[in-house]
């Protein structure tokens, strides 16, 4: 384990025992973890602001737990702001009271209260991560969910030796809620992040953080497993180590193909676990990361670092810079993405849809609306099929389980109300967006592909989706307009990359396909926090199937009151 990365208390038991479990027979087991939101001062860079935590660690710990096992979570909530907790990528199956997004799936949990999320893991193994679901607490509010295989099932790829946790993420100096405020008076995004992060820890390149670099020895000759987590909020991030390369071998909790890559591209959300084989000269190596963006939009561009440490070698040896590629480099995130592709083996098979029972087509579009409030007179929006979601009073899955009415709509357009040509020339015009609070109706079990479309409407930009409740199948990808008859043609079917947030190129489209078999309100947004907050998701409700354990579960009793 790298230095800094200890376990958390709850789980050191179960990481003592972590490399021996090939012996003991399978058994599901209870995991608890007590999570306190905390505000605690946690210095990073010169001038820093008191920060929201769990237990007053940051990155918050590590849930620990194997395939199989009941995870409980009790949340107190000791800050003056609403929380909920979203565990980003279980599929929560039946079991939506606990996936957490605010006025989704729940009410916060406000000062002074708690809620217990009590979830199964079922069917996934792997990296995921949880993090704050409401505005931008999740700026500092996240940690890794580590899932091991059940016991007596070895990873399809030669053991590591050892593994650690590396998470991405951005760092404000300022409180983010404040910033969010910013935002909306300005109408225009808020100032962009003050240094990326590694752990928590922005590496010696910042002012006043020199102390705050993450380390992880490694011993000569050995493997060793990096779960690399982006919990950045705007910012889709390559990453690389110096003088080593890296074996891509799972995403989102879901093995792929192994393949050798200099560097990896993910997005905000997303997950890599990768194998680096500390097989170099014995030395330290920078680990950097970086952003990635090809739009003309302003990015926080600075690089954080962490570093590679050989046993042995002091301190004093100074580290070498990784080559990450260039800011812009399209032709490298596409070629990255297109080496994705599911293990699809018999004990891990890529289930992929052949029929389509539902096809919907979503368009992505940023815009400007009039906003008196605001400083401009103006602000601005974004929308999917020109709706720009507004966030109900109550929890979306209350309205639908209990059947109160006038909470949101269930006539979400399967395609945009007029086409046009998406990715032509540079659109200004506001194609008559408008506000509601709608979502898709999808009856269970039913085949359903996706295609998210990027548009010129004010500008194209790559956009991270993320759907709660589901993994889907990325049967196809592509830059310009989605042509159904020529794409749908190429698309795979037979082991594309399965994963819970994707990235839409810039001017392009992604396509996806899943089987809506988890019934429930299942939230689907852009996981760039800030066009989420402009209004860029929506919801899918996922009706009950008839059979006996295909509906929704009844709530808990303490489910946050709103
Ligand atoms: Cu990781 Cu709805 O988010």
């Amino acid at each position: 384990m790298g230095k800094g990365n200890k376990c958390g208390l709850a789980s050191s038991l179960l990481c003592l025992c972590f490399f021996g479990f090939f012996s003991a027979p399978a058994k599901a087991a209870l995991k608890k973890y007590q999570f306190d939101i905390q505000v605690k001062n946690i210095s990073r860079l010169c001038h820093a602001k008191p920060i929201v935590t769990v237990n007053g660690m940051f990155p918050g710990p590590t849930i620990y737990a194997r395939e199989g096992d009941r995870v409980l979570v009790n949340v107190t909530n000791h800050a003056k702001y609403n929380m909920s907790i979203h565990w980003h990528g279980l599929k929560q199956y039946r079991n939506g009271w606990a996936d957490g997004p605010a006025y989704i799936t729940q009410c916060p949990i406000k000062t002074g209260k708690s809620y217990t999320y009590d979830f199964n893991i079922t069917g996934q193994r792997g990296t995921l991560w949880w993090h704050a679901h409401i505005f931008w607490l999740r700026a500092t509010v996240y940690g890794a969910i580590v899932i091991l295989p059940k016991q007596g099932t070895p990873f399809p790829f030669p053991q590591p030796y050892r593994e650690s946790n590396i998470i991405l993420g951005e760092w404000w100096n300022n409180d983010v809620e404040a910033l969010v405020k910013q935002g909306n008076q300005l109408g225009l995004p808020p100032n962009t992040s003050d240094a990326h992060t590694i752990n928590g820890k922005p590496g010696p390149l910042f002012a006043c953080s020199e102390k705050h670099t993450f380390a992880m020895e490694v011993e000569q000759g050995k493997t060793y497993i990096l779960r690399i987590v982006n919990a950045a909020l705007n910012d889709e991030l390559f990453f690389a180590i110096a003088g080593h390369n890296m074996t891509v071998v799972e995403i989102d909790a879901v093995y792929t193909k192994p393949f050798t890559t200099q560097a990896i591209l993910i997005a905000p959300g997303q997950t890599t676990n990768v194998l680096v084989q500390a097989t170099q000269s014995p030395g330290r190596y920078f680990m950097a990361a970086r952003p990635f963006m090809d739009a003309p939009i302003s990015v926080d561009n600075r690089t954080a670092t962490a570093i590679l440490q050989y046993k042995g070698i002091p301190n004093s040896v100074l580290p070498v810079l990784p080559q990450l590629p260039a800011p812009n480099d399209t032709a490298f995130a596409l070629s990255y993405n297109a080496k994705l592709k599911s293990l699809n083996s018999p004990l891990f098979p890529a289930n992929v849809p052949s029929k389509v029972d539902r096809h919907l087509f979503y368009t992505i579009g940023l815009g400007i609306n009039s906003c008196p409030t605001c400083l401009n007179g103006t602000r601005l929006t974004a929308s999917l099929n020109n709706i720009t979601f507004v966030m109900p009073q109550i929890g979306l899955l209350q309205a639908h389980y209990f059947n109160i009415k006038g909470v949101f709509r269930t006539d979400f357009p399967d395609r945009p109300p007029t086409p046009f040509n998406y990715t032509g020339a540079p659109l200004t015009a506001n194609l008559g967006t408008t506000l509601g609070t709608r979502a898709s109706k999808i009856a269970f079990n039913s085949t359903v592909e996706l295609v998210l479309q990027d548009t010129n409407l004010l500008a194209a930009e790559s956009h991270p989706f993320h759907l709660h409740g589901y993994n889907f199948f990325v049967v196809g990808t592509g830059v310009g307009n989605f042509d159904p008859k020529n794409d749908t043609v190429k698309f795979n079917l037979v082991d594309p990359p399965e994963r819970n947030t994707v990235g839409v190129p810039t001017g392009g489209w992604v396509a996806i396909r899943f089987r809506a078999d988890n019934p429930g309100v299942w939230f689907m947004h852009c996981h760039l926090e800030l066009h989420t907050g402009w209004g860029l998701k929506t919801a899918f409700v996922v009706e009950n199937g008839k059979g006996r354990d295909q509906s929704v579960l009844p709530p808990p009793k303490d489910l946050p009151p709103c």
